[in-house]
Protein backbone atom coordinates (compact mmCIF):
# COMPACT_ATOMS: atom_id res chain seq x y z
CA UNK A 1 0.00 0.00 0.00
CA UNK A 2 1.55 3.63 -1.11
CA UNK A 3 1.44 6.77 0.82
CA UNK A 4 1.08 10.04 -1.18
CA UNK A 5 2.80 12.81 -1.22
CA UNK A 6 2.37 16.15 -3.26
CA UNK A 7 6.00 16.29 -3.77
CA UNK A 8 8.79 13.84 -2.74
CA UNK A 9 12.06 15.56 -2.49
CA UNK A 10 15.13 13.25 -2.64
CA UNK A 11 18.14 14.69 -0.89
CA UNK A 12 18.86 16.94 2.18
CA UNK A 13 21.14 19.20 1.14
CA UNK A 14 21.24 23.13 0.10
CA UNK A 15 18.79 22.76 -2.72
CA UNK A 16 16.28 20.01 -1.30
CA UNK A 17 15.41 21.46 1.95
CA UNK A 18 15.48 24.95 0.32
CA UNK A 19 12.58 23.57 -2.15
CA UNK A 20 11.20 21.20 0.38
CA UNK A 21 10.21 24.39 2.79
CA UNK A 22 8.88 26.11 -0.05
CA UNK A 23 6.49 23.48 -1.31
CA UNK A 24 5.31 22.89 2.45
CA UNK A 25 4.68 27.01 3.42
CA UNK A 26 2.48 26.87 0.05
CA UNK A 27 0.71 24.35 1.64
CA UNK A 28 1.61 21.09 0.06
CA UNK A 29 2.33 17.83 2.33
CA UNK A 30 6.31 16.77 1.11
CA UNK A 31 8.11 13.86 2.01
CA UNK A 32 12.08 13.93 2.38
CA UNK A 33 13.80 10.81 1.65
CA UNK A 34 17.40 10.82 3.21
CA UNK A 35 19.64 8.12 3.01
CA UNK A 36 21.59 8.97 6.23
CA UNK A 37 20.49 11.68 8.27
CA UNK A 38 18.87 14.59 7.35
CA UNK A 39 22.23 16.91 8.37
CA UNK A 40 24.15 14.38 6.09
CA UNK A 41 24.73 16.00 2.66
CA UNK A 42 27.83 17.58 0.66
CA UNK A 43 26.63 21.08 1.67
CA UNK A 44 27.64 20.55 5.02
CA UNK A 45 31.02 20.25 3.53
CA UNK A 46 30.73 23.67 1.65
CA UNK A 47 33.58 25.85 3.40
CA UNK A 48 34.22 28.68 0.79
CA UNK A 49 30.82 30.12 0.83
CA UNK A 50 28.13 31.66 -1.55
CA UNK A 51 28.81 33.81 -4.57
CA UNK A 52 26.46 37.08 -4.99
CA UNK A 53 26.76 40.24 -5.96
CA UNK A 54 26.45 42.51 -2.86
CA UNK A 55 29.06 44.88 -2.65
CA UNK A 56 29.00 48.70 -4.62
CA UNK A 57 32.22 48.18 -6.20
CA UNK A 58 30.87 44.47 -7.71
CA UNK A 59 27.82 44.36 -10.82
CA UNK A 60 26.26 41.06 -12.16
CA UNK A 61 28.01 41.79 -15.39
CA UNK A 62 31.42 41.33 -13.85
CA UNK A 63 30.12 38.52 -11.98
CA UNK A 64 28.47 36.98 -15.04
CA UNK A 65 31.66 37.43 -17.02
CA UNK A 66 33.57 35.61 -14.59
CA UNK A 67 31.62 32.48 -14.73
CA UNK A 68 32.06 32.44 -18.55
CA UNK A 69 35.41 32.90 -18.64
CA UNK A 70 35.37 30.12 -15.99
CA UNK A 71 33.66 27.77 -18.01
CA UNK A 72 35.44 28.11 -21.24
CA UNK A 73 32.90 29.08 -23.82
CA UNK A 74 29.84 26.70 -22.62
CA UNK A 75 27.97 27.98 -19.98
CA UNK A 76 24.86 29.34 -21.66
CA UNK A 77 24.84 32.81 -20.49
CA UNK A 78 20.91 33.41 -20.88
CA UNK A 79 21.21 30.58 -17.66
CA UNK A 80 23.98 32.27 -16.20
CA UNK A 81 22.19 36.16 -16.28
CA UNK A 82 19.05 34.61 -15.02
CA UNK A 83 20.79 32.64 -11.99
CA UNK A 84 23.56 34.92 -11.04
CA UNK A 85 20.62 38.20 -11.01
CA UNK A 86 19.40 36.86 -7.92
CA UNK A 87 22.13 36.57 -5.51
CA UNK A 88 21.45 39.13 -3.64
CA UNK A 89 17.78 38.12 -2.87
CA UNK A 90 18.78 34.57 -2.39
CA UNK A 91 21.52 36.08 0.19
CA UNK A 92 18.63 37.73 1.94
CA UNK A 93 16.40 34.84 2.17
CA UNK A 94 19.11 32.66 3.90
CA UNK A 95 19.68 35.42 6.13
CA UNK A 96 16.12 35.69 6.74
CA UNK A 97 15.96 32.00 7.13
CA UNK A 98 18.62 32.54 10.03
CA UNK A 99 21.99 32.30 8.50
CA UNK A 100 24.34 34.37 10.44
CA UNK A 101 26.97 35.95 7.43
CA UNK A 102 30.01 36.87 9.27
CA UNK A 103 31.10 40.44 8.96
CA UNK A 104 33.79 42.76 9.66
CA UNK A 105 34.32 44.62 12.53
CA UNK A 106 32.77 48.16 11.30
CA UNK A 107 29.21 46.34 10.75
CA UNK A 108 29.90 45.05 6.84
CA UNK A 109 29.46 41.88 5.17
CA UNK A 110 32.90 39.54 4.99
CA UNK A 111 33.10 39.24 1.19
CA UNK A 112 36.17 36.25 0.48
CA UNK A 113 37.79 35.84 -2.42
CA UNK A 114 38.41 32.83 -4.89
CA UNK A 115 39.61 31.76 -8.26
CA UNK A 116 38.38 33.08 -10.97
CA UNK A 117 36.52 35.75 -9.28
CA UNK A 118 37.54 39.47 -10.20
CA UNK A 119 36.18 40.79 -7.12
CA UNK A 120 35.46 39.80 -3.54
CA UNK A 121 32.04 38.31 -4.04
CA UNK A 122 32.21 35.16 -1.53
CA UNK A 123 29.92 35.38 1.54
CA UNK A 124 30.83 33.22 4.19
CA UNK A 125 29.95 31.54 7.65
CA UNK A 126 33.53 32.03 8.60
CA UNK A 127 34.91 28.76 6.83
CA UNK A 128 31.63 26.66 7.69
CA UNK A 129 29.43 28.30 5.42
CA UNK A 130 27.34 24.52 3.84
CA UNK A 131 26.72 23.62 8.03
CA UNK A 132 25.63 27.27 9.41
CA UNK A 133 22.97 27.29 6.05
CA UNK A 134 21.77 23.09 6.47
CA UNK A 135 21.27 23.96 9.98
CA UNK A 136 19.18 26.98 9.33
CA UNK A 137 17.44 25.20 6.58
CA UNK A 138 16.77 21.96 9.12
CA UNK A 139 15.12 24.24 11.97
CA UNK A 140 12.56 25.46 9.35
CA UNK A 141 12.05 21.59 8.21
CA UNK A 142 11.14 20.71 11.93
CA UNK A 143 9.19 23.47 12.30
CA UNK A 144 6.99 22.52 9.47
CA UNK A 145 3.84 20.30 10.03
CA UNK A 146 3.83 19.74 6.10
CA UNK A 147 6.86 18.22 5.96
CA UNK A 148 7.47 14.31 6.48
CA UNK A 149 12.00 13.72 6.68
CA UNK A 150 12.58 9.97 6.25
CA UNK A 151 16.08 9.22 7.43
CA UNK A 152 17.92 6.07 6.32
CA UNK A 153 15.87 5.27 3.32
CA UNK A 154 17.11 4.90 0.44
CA UNK A 155 15.90 5.83 -3.00
CA UNK A 156 15.75 2.79 -5.39
CA UNK A 157 13.90 4.47 -8.61
CA UNK A 158 11.21 6.42 -10.00
CA UNK A 159 8.50 4.56 -10.71
CA UNK A 160 7.10 5.86 -14.22
CA UNK A 161 3.62 5.49 -16.02
CA UNK A 162 5.68 3.82 -18.56
CA UNK A 163 6.59 1.42 -16.09
CA UNK A 164 3.00 0.88 -14.55
CA UNK A 165 0.99 1.33 -17.73
CA UNK A 166 1.33 1.19 -20.99
CA UNK A 167 3.23 4.61 -21.89
CA UNK A 168 6.04 4.70 -23.73
CA UNK A 169 9.14 5.71 -22.14
CA UNK A 170 10.11 9.50 -23.21
CA UNK A 171 6.56 10.02 -25.12
CA UNK A 172 5.01 13.34 -23.97
CA UNK A 173 2.96 11.34 -21.64
CA UNK A 174 5.11 9.38 -19.72
CA UNK A 175 5.45 10.96 -16.00
CA UNK A 176 6.78 10.29 -12.36
CA UNK A 177 4.61 8.91 -10.24
CA UNK A 178 6.73 8.49 -7.20
CA UNK A 179 9.68 6.20 -5.53
CA UNK A 180 10.50 3.05 -4.72
CA UNK A 181 12.95 3.36 -1.67
CA UNK A 182 14.44 1.29 0.77
CA UNK A 183 13.79 1.22 4.77
CA UNK A 184 17.45 0.40 5.91
CA UNK A 185 15.98 0.37 9.50
CA UNK A 186 13.25 -2.63 8.42
CA UNK A 187 15.18 -3.70 4.85
CA UNK A 188 11.65 -3.57 3.54
CA UNK A 189 11.12 -1.24 0.34
CA UNK A 190 7.90 0.69 0.57
CA UNK A 191 6.21 2.33 -2.47
CA UNK A 192 5.78 6.52 -2.28
CA UNK A 193 3.39 8.00 -4.77
CA UNK A 194 3.62 11.71 -5.57
CA UNK A 195 2.19 14.30 -7.92
CA UNK A 196 6.04 15.28 -8.34
CA UNK A 197 9.60 14.20 -7.45
CA UNK A 198 12.41 16.46 -7.14
CA UNK A 199 16.18 14.58 -7.00
CA UNK A 200 18.31 16.96 -4.69
CA UNK A 201 21.13 14.14 -4.28
CA UNK A 202 24.35 16.22 -4.62
CA UNK A 203 27.41 14.95 -6.73
CA UNK A 204 29.29 11.81 -7.73
CA UNK A 205 32.68 12.54 -5.79
CA UNK A 206 32.54 8.99 -4.12
CA UNK A 207 33.20 6.81 -7.91
CA UNK A 208 37.12 8.24 -7.11
CA UNK A 209 39.81 7.05 -5.28
CA UNK A 210 40.69 10.63 -3.65
CA UNK A 211 37.55 13.37 -2.89
CA UNK A 212 36.91 15.67 -0.44
CA UNK A 213 33.06 14.47 -1.03
CA UNK A 214 31.30 12.48 1.91
CA UNK A 215 30.43 8.88 1.62
CA UNK A 216 27.52 10.02 0.52
CA UNK A 217 28.44 11.58 -3.14
CA UNK A 218 27.43 8.36 -4.88
CA UNK A 219 25.53 9.76 -8.26
CA UNK A 220 22.38 8.34 -7.13
CA UNK A 221 19.98 10.26 -9.03
CA UNK A 222 21.73 11.08 -11.65
CA UNK A 223 21.44 7.12 -12.16
CA UNK A 224 18.16 6.80 -10.92
CA UNK A 225 17.29 9.65 -13.76
CA UNK A 226 18.83 7.83 -16.33
CA UNK A 227 17.27 4.33 -15.58
CA UNK A 228 13.97 6.34 -15.83
CA UNK A 229 15.28 7.25 -19.62
CA UNK A 230 15.77 10.95 -18.89
CA UNK A 231 18.49 13.57 -20.41
CA UNK A 232 21.71 13.26 -18.26
CA UNK A 233 24.23 16.02 -20.23
CA UNK A 234 28.24 16.83 -19.53
CA UNK A 235 29.68 13.92 -17.31
CA UNK A 236 33.20 14.35 -18.27
CA UNK A 237 33.25 17.61 -16.08
CA UNK A 238 34.64 16.45 -12.82
CA UNK A 239 36.05 19.51 -11.44
CA UNK A 240 39.41 18.06 -8.82
CA UNK A 241 39.91 21.09 -6.41
CA UNK A 242 43.23 21.69 -6.32
CA UNK A 243 44.08 21.99 -2.71
CA UNK A 244 42.92 18.95 -0.36
CA UNK A 245 44.97 17.65 2.53
CA UNK A 246 47.40 14.97 1.92
CA UNK A 247 47.53 12.47 4.27
CA UNK A 248 48.77 8.71 3.83
CA UNK A 249 45.05 6.91 3.74
CA UNK A 250 42.74 7.90 1.05
CA UNK A 251 40.73 11.17 3.32
CA UNK A 252 41.07 14.27 1.87
CA UNK A 253 40.06 16.91 3.74
CA UNK A 254 39.58 19.97 1.75
CA UNK A 255 41.48 23.09 2.42
CA UNK A 256 39.58 26.18 1.09
CA UNK A 257 40.23 27.77 -1.94
CA UNK A 258 39.29 31.21 0.41
CA UNK A 259 42.80 30.98 2.23
CA UNK A 260 44.48 31.20 -1.01
CA UNK A 261 42.22 34.22 -1.51
CA UNK A 262 43.71 35.95 1.39
CA UNK A 263 47.26 35.19 0.31
CA UNK A 264 48.47 32.27 0.38
CA UNK A 265 50.61 30.63 -2.47
CA UNK A 266 51.43 27.02 -3.74
CA UNK A 267 55.16 26.00 -3.64
CA UNK A 268 56.48 23.07 -5.51
CA UNK A 269 59.14 20.36 -3.31
CA UNK A 270 62.53 23.15 -4.80
CA UNK A 271 60.02 26.07 -2.73
CA UNK A 272 58.98 27.58 -6.17
CA UNK A 273 55.91 29.56 -6.26
CA UNK A 274 55.36 28.29 -9.77
CA UNK A 275 51.72 29.38 -10.62
CA UNK A 276 53.39 32.20 -12.55
CA UNK A 277 54.50 30.06 -15.15
CA UNK A 278 51.05 29.00 -15.95
CA UNK A 279 48.41 31.71 -15.25
CA UNK A 280 48.78 35.37 -14.83
CA UNK A 281 46.40 34.70 -12.32
CA UNK A 282 48.50 32.67 -10.67
CA UNK A 283 47.57 30.66 -7.51
CA UNK A 284 44.49 32.40 -7.77
CA UNK A 285 43.64 31.46 -11.16
CA UNK A 286 40.15 28.96 -12.45
CA UNK A 287 40.65 25.43 -10.40
CA UNK A 288 41.10 23.93 -14.06
CA UNK A 289 43.78 25.70 -14.30
CA UNK A 290 45.40 25.63 -10.90
CA UNK A 291 44.40 21.15 -10.66
CA UNK A 292 46.35 20.31 -13.76
CA UNK A 293 49.38 23.03 -12.80
CA UNK A 294 50.03 21.12 -9.51
CA UNK A 295 49.70 17.52 -11.41
CA UNK A 296 52.01 18.52 -13.89
CA UNK A 297 54.38 19.74 -10.87
CA UNK A 298 54.20 16.37 -9.49
CA UNK A 299 54.30 14.22 -12.40
CA UNK A 300 57.81 16.13 -13.14
CA UNK A 301 59.08 16.08 -9.93
CA UNK A 302 57.67 12.63 -8.44
CA UNK A 303 56.73 14.40 -5.66
CA UNK A 304 53.59 13.20 -3.64
CA UNK A 305 52.05 16.50 -3.43
CA UNK A 306 53.11 20.32 -3.55
CA UNK A 307 52.83 22.67 -0.60
CA UNK A 308 50.14 25.38 0.25
CA UNK A 309 52.32 28.34 2.09
CA UNK A 310 49.99 30.71 4.33
CA UNK A 311 52.81 31.45 6.96
CA UNK A 312 52.15 35.19 5.72
CA UNK A 313 49.76 35.58 8.31
CA UNK A 314 49.35 35.43 12.13
CA UNK A 315 47.80 32.40 14.61
CA UNK A 316 44.79 34.84 15.24
CA UNK A 317 44.37 35.57 11.46
CA UNK A 318 43.98 32.45 10.49
CA UNK A 319 42.33 31.00 13.05
CA UNK A 320 39.59 33.71 13.05
CA UNK A 321 39.43 33.41 9.39
CA UNK A 322 39.63 29.49 9.15
CA UNK A 323 39.13 28.00 12.47
CA UNK A 324 37.68 24.60 11.01
CA UNK A 325 40.77 24.23 8.97
CA UNK A 326 43.46 25.50 11.15
CA UNK A 327 42.09 23.11 14.21
CA UNK A 328 41.95 20.16 11.46
CA UNK A 329 45.76 20.95 10.80
CA UNK A 330 46.81 21.54 14.11
CA UNK A 331 45.28 18.09 15.38
CA UNK A 332 47.59 16.70 12.29
CA UNK A 333 50.68 18.88 14.00
CA UNK A 334 50.40 21.46 10.67
CA UNK A 335 50.38 24.53 12.58
CA UNK A 336 49.66 26.93 9.24
CA UNK A 337 51.64 29.76 10.95
CA UNK A 338 54.89 28.17 10.91
CA UNK A 339 54.23 25.26 8.50
CA UNK A 340 53.36 24.56 5.20
CA UNK A 341 49.98 22.13 4.24
CA UNK A 342 51.17 19.23 1.70
CA UNK A 343 48.15 19.71 -0.81
CA UNK A 344 46.88 17.65 -3.70
CA UNK A 345 44.05 18.22 -6.39
CA UNK A 346 40.96 16.00 -5.71
CA UNK A 347 37.76 15.37 -7.44
CA UNK A 348 35.76 17.74 -5.97
CA UNK A 349 32.37 18.99 -7.94
CA UNK A 350 30.34 17.73 -10.75
CA UNK A 351 29.52 20.43 -13.31
CA UNK A 352 27.30 17.81 -15.82
CA UNK A 353 24.00 15.92 -14.84
CA UNK A 354 20.59 15.09 -15.04
CA UNK A 355 19.83 18.17 -17.85
CA UNK A 356 16.81 21.33 -16.42
CA UNK A 357 15.24 24.32 -18.09
CA UNK A 358 15.02 27.56 -15.72
CA UNK A 359 12.62 26.00 -13.58
CA UNK A 360 14.59 22.78 -12.72
CA UNK A 361 12.04 20.83 -15.03
CA UNK A 362 13.94 18.05 -16.73
CA UNK A 363 12.64 15.74 -19.68
CA UNK A 364 10.33 13.88 -17.20
CA UNK A 365 6.73 15.38 -16.68
CA UNK A 366 6.65 16.09 -12.80
CA UNK A 367 10.33 15.31 -12.30
CA UNK A 368 12.48 18.21 -11.34
CA UNK A 369 16.18 18.29 -10.27
CA UNK A 370 18.45 21.22 -8.73
CA UNK A 371 21.60 21.67 -6.71
CA UNK A 372 24.75 19.35 -8.17
CA UNK A 373 23.24 16.64 -9.58
CA UNK A 374 21.42 19.00 -12.02
CA UNK A 375 22.69 20.50 -15.09
CA UNK A 376 21.99 24.22 -15.92
CA UNK A 377 23.71 25.37 -18.05
CA UNK A 378 25.64 27.89 -15.16
CA UNK A 379 28.71 25.62 -14.76
CA UNK A 380 29.70 25.11 -18.47
CA UNK A 381 32.76 23.01 -18.48
CA UNK A 382 34.07 24.39 -15.51
CA UNK A 383 32.37 25.68 -12.50
CA UNK A 384 33.33 28.89 -11.33
CA UNK A 385 34.31 28.80 -7.25
CA UNK A 386 30.99 29.47 -4.84
CA UNK A 387 28.80 29.54 -7.74
CA UNK A 388 27.20 26.34 -6.33
CA UNK A 389 25.33 27.21 -3.03
CA UNK A 390 23.98 30.42 -4.77
CA UNK A 391 22.50 28.02 -8.03
CA UNK A 392 21.20 25.42 -5.45
CA UNK A 393 19.33 28.75 -3.63
CA UNK A 394 18.57 29.98 -6.81
CA UNK A 395 17.18 27.03 -8.64
CA UNK A 396 15.53 25.42 -5.59
CA UNK A 397 13.22 29.06 -6.01
CA UNK A 398 12.40 28.61 -9.60
CA UNK A 399 11.53 25.23 -9.26
CA UNK A 400 9.32 25.56 -6.58
CA UNK A 401 7.20 28.20 -8.04
CA UNK A 402 7.01 26.15 -11.17
CA UNK A 403 6.17 23.33 -8.87
CA UNK A 404 3.10 25.22 -7.12
CA UNK A 405 2.04 25.67 -11.04
CA UNK A 406 2.31 22.08 -12.05
CA UNK A 407 0.71 20.55 -8.46
CA UNK A 408 -2.76 23.40 -9.32
CA UNK A 409 -2.82 21.30 -12.53
CA UNK A 410 -1.93 18.10 -11.46
CA UNK A 411 -4.66 15.71 -11.29
CA UNK A 412 -3.64 12.29 -8.96
CA UNK A 413 -3.31 8.94 -10.38
CA UNK A 414 -6.51 7.07 -9.20
CA UNK A 415 -4.92 4.04 -9.19
CA UNK A 416 -2.37 2.18 -6.53
CA UNK A 417 1.29 1.62 -7.84
CA UNK A 418 2.43 -1.83 -7.55
CA UNK A 419 4.41 -3.22 -4.56
CA UNK A 420 8.34 -3.35 -5.56
CA UNK A 421 9.35 -7.43 -6.04
CA UNK A 422 12.66 -8.68 -5.07
CA UNK A 423 14.49 -10.48 -7.43
CA UNK A 424 15.51 -13.03 -4.67
CA UNK A 425 14.60 -13.24 -1.14
CA UNK A 426 18.04 -14.89 -0.27
CA UNK A 427 20.83 -12.70 1.39
CA UNK A 428 24.38 -12.73 -1.31
CA UNK A 429 26.91 -14.93 0.50
CA UNK A 430 29.94 -13.59 -1.19
CA UNK A 431 29.54 -9.43 -0.35
CA UNK A 432 33.46 -9.70 -0.37
CA UNK A 433 33.13 -8.79 -4.16
CA UNK A 434 31.14 -5.52 -3.76
CA UNK A 435 34.10 -4.44 -1.74
CA UNK A 436 36.55 -5.60 -4.46
CA UNK A 437 34.29 -3.88 -7.21
CA UNK A 438 34.16 -0.73 -5.22
CA UNK A 439 38.19 -0.19 -4.94
CA UNK A 440 38.66 -1.47 -8.50
CA UNK A 441 35.77 1.18 -9.91
CA UNK A 442 37.55 4.05 -7.74
CA UNK A 443 41.05 3.40 -8.98
CA UNK A 444 40.06 3.05 -12.11
CA UNK A 445 38.29 6.24 -12.51
CA UNK A 446 41.51 7.76 -10.33
CA UNK A 447 44.29 6.36 -12.97
CA UNK A 448 42.20 6.87 -15.97
CA UNK A 449 39.32 9.22 -15.93
CA UNK A 450 41.19 12.10 -14.28
CA UNK A 451 42.70 15.31 -14.71
CA UNK A 452 44.48 14.06 -17.66
CA UNK A 453 43.24 11.90 -20.25
CA UNK A 454 44.09 9.90 -23.51
CA UNK A 455 41.22 8.25 -25.61
CA UNK A 456 42.80 4.72 -25.10
CA UNK A 457 42.91 5.58 -20.83
CA UNK A 458 39.18 6.23 -21.17
CA UNK A 459 38.81 2.59 -23.51
CA UNK A 460 40.86 0.90 -20.90
CA UNK A 461 38.25 2.40 -18.07
CA UNK A 462 34.92 1.50 -20.15
CA UNK A 463 36.21 -2.14 -20.77
CA UNK A 464 36.64 -2.46 -16.66
CA UNK A 465 33.47 -0.54 -15.92
CA UNK A 466 31.76 -2.83 -18.40
CA UNK A 467 32.76 -5.81 -16.69
CA UNK A 468 31.57 -4.26 -13.32
CA UNK A 469 28.17 -3.07 -14.60
CA UNK A 470 27.87 -6.82 -15.57
CA UNK A 471 28.39 -8.46 -12.28
CA UNK A 472 26.63 -5.85 -10.14
CA UNK A 473 23.69 -6.33 -12.38
CA UNK A 474 23.56 -10.41 -11.45
CA UNK A 475 23.53 -9.18 -8.11
CA UNK A 476 21.05 -6.85 -8.45
CA UNK A 477 18.69 -9.31 -9.99
CA UNK A 478 19.93 -12.55 -7.50
CA UNK A 479 19.90 -11.00 -4.19
CA UNK A 480 17.82 -9.06 -1.73
CA UNK A 481 18.84 -5.60 -2.14
CA UNK A 482 20.66 -3.43 0.72
CA UNK A 483 22.29 -0.22 0.76
CA UNK A 484 25.74 -1.17 -0.45
CA UNK A 485 24.56 -2.85 -3.40
CA UNK A 486 22.30 -0.21 -5.06
CA UNK A 487 24.86 2.29 -4.21
CA UNK A 488 27.67 0.03 -5.78
CA UNK A 489 25.08 -0.03 -8.48
CA UNK A 490 24.38 3.45 -8.98
CA UNK A 491 27.94 4.59 -8.88
CA UNK A 492 29.01 1.92 -11.77
CA UNK A 493 26.21 3.38 -13.58
CA UNK A 494 27.28 7.07 -13.34
CA UNK A 495 31.24 5.96 -13.60
CA UNK A 496 29.86 4.55 -17.14
CA UNK A 497 27.93 7.81 -18.22
CA UNK A 498 31.18 9.66 -17.03
CA UNK A 499 33.39 7.81 -19.77
CA UNK A 500 30.75 7.65 -22.33
CA UNK A 501 30.93 11.40 -22.36
CA UNK A 502 34.34 11.81 -22.23
CA UNK A 503 34.96 10.15 -25.23
CA UNK A 504 32.48 11.64 -27.15
CA UNK A 505 34.57 15.19 -26.34
CA UNK A 506 37.14 15.20 -28.84
CA UNK A 507 38.67 18.53 -28.01
CA UNK A 508 40.35 19.92 -24.46
CA UNK A 509 37.93 22.33 -22.79
CA UNK A 510 37.72 23.54 -19.36
CA UNK A 511 37.98 20.61 -17.05
CA UNK A 512 38.23 17.67 -19.67
CA UNK A 513 41.93 17.56 -20.91
CA UNK A 514 42.93 14.94 -23.51
CA UNK A 515 46.25 14.58 -24.52
CA UNK A 516 44.85 12.70 -28.33
CA UNK A 517 42.93 16.31 -28.69
CA UNK A 518 44.94 19.02 -27.12
CA UNK A 519 42.78 22.07 -28.51
CA UNK A 520 39.27 23.26 -28.39
CA UNK A 521 37.07 23.04 -31.05
CA UNK A 522 35.16 26.17 -32.85
CA UNK A 523 32.01 25.50 -31.80
CA UNK A 524 31.07 24.60 -28.16
CA UNK A 525 28.67 21.95 -27.72
CA UNK A 526 27.00 19.50 -24.68
CA UNK A 527 27.79 15.58 -24.69
CA UNK A 528 24.83 14.22 -24.03
CA UNK A 529 23.83 10.41 -22.45
CA UNK A 530 20.34 9.04 -22.48
CA UNK A 531 19.16 5.37 -22.51
CA UNK A 532 15.88 6.57 -25.07
C1 LIG B 1 36.33 25.95 -1.35
O1 LIG B 1 36.10 26.49 -0.28
O2 LIG B 1 37.41 26.02 -1.92
C2 LIG B 1 35.23 25.17 -2.01
C3 LIG B 1 34.13 26.04 -2.41
C4 LIG B 1 33.55 25.56 -3.70
O3 LIG B 1 33.79 24.43 -4.09
O4 LIG B 1 32.86 26.35 -4.35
Amino acid sequence: MSKFYDAIVVGSGIAGLSFALKIAEAGHRVAIITKKNSADSNTNYAQGGIAAVTSQTDDVDMHVADTLDAGDGLCDEHVVREILKDGAASIDELARRGVAFTQLDDGRVSLGKEGGHSKRRILHVKDVTGKAIEQALIFGITESANIDVLEHHFAIELITASKVRKAREGAPDDKVLGVYALNSMTDQVETYAASAVLLATGGIGQVYQFTTNPSIATGDGIAMAYRAGVEIRNMEFTQFHPTALYANDSDRFLISEAVRGEGAILRNFAGEAFMGRYDRRKDLAPRDIVARAIDSEMKQSGAPHVWLDARGESAEVIRDRFPNIYDHCAALGIHLEKDMIPVVPAAHYLCGGVKTNLNSETSLQGLYACGEVACTGLHGANRLASNSLLEAVVMATRGAEALKRYLSKAEPESFELPDWKDGDLRDSDERVILSHNLDELKRTLWDYVAIVRTTKRLQRARTRIQNLEREINEYYWNFKVDESLLQLRNMILVAGLIIDCALQRKESRGLHYTLDYPNKCERAEDTKVSKI
